[in-house]
């Protein structure tokens, strides 16, 4: 599905989606983890952050200058109701130009969204938009091999795809980054979650 596809799903669900996530903690222990990592505390950025802002929140308390990035505008605008001192931009992941490095990005169950031939762009740009010593967090499909799957939620039919671990892994040693931690955290979900942090 092409992003501006996912974005229109992600709309109609932004509202549901503010509630239900606001105090949710679902992730915030492996956000916890990532930033355990960090040599620095200077920008960082939540994409594909949602209408709640919650990444961001707790990002913003540990020191980081922090801000956010989503396809979805309602996402964007509801976020930014909610928090109006962050800095936000509404914009396609595949197409986003970093202006600075950060010490740490995150990508909660977002770019698992992503068309297959986009994984691999999007996250070399990950890693290439990290200061050195930065952390990066990401969400993705643990299988072995390449992937593409639909599924629904919340009434709306979502599309995901992997490259599958190895290839995850291999994208970011090629990219000065080294593997912290890699879990799967809904097991016998298929769903992983990867710490990784460029070389100094
Ligand atoms: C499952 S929600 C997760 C929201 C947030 N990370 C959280 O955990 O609360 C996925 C989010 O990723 C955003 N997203 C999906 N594809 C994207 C893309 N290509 N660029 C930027 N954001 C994207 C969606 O609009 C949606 O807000």
């Amino acid at each position: 599905m092409e992003p501006y596809n996912t974005a229109a799903l992600y709309d109609r669900i932004a509202q549901w989606w503010q509630i239900q996530h606001q105090d949710s903690l679902y992730g915030i222990a492996q956000l916890e983890r990532a930033i355990e990592f960090t040599a620095k505390r200077n920008a960082a950025i939540d994409i594909g952050c949602g209408s709640s802002g919650r990444f961001i929140k707790i990002l913003s308390q540990h020191g980081f200058l922090a801000e956010g990035l989503d396809i979805s505008r309602e996402m964007i605008d509801l976020a930014k109701q909610l928090h109006p001192e962050i800095t936000f931009y509404r914009e396609d992941i595949c197409c986003w130009l970093p202006e600075k490095l950060y010490s740490l990005i995150s990508a909660w169950d977002s770019t698992f969204h992503l068309p297959l031939n986009m994984q691999e762009p999007v996250i070399k740009k990950l890693c290439d938009a990290l200061e050195a010593g930065g952390v990066v967090l990401f969400t993705c499909g643990g299988g072995h091999t390449s992937a593409e799957i639909s599924g629904s939620f919340q009434g709306q039919d979502f599309e995901y795809s992997t490259l599958g671990v190895d290839a995850f892994l291999r994208i970011l040693s090629e990219h000065q980054c080294t593997c912290r931690h890699l879990e799967y955290d809904q097991f016998p979900e298929n769903h992983v979650y990867i710490i990784a942090q460029k070389t100094s």
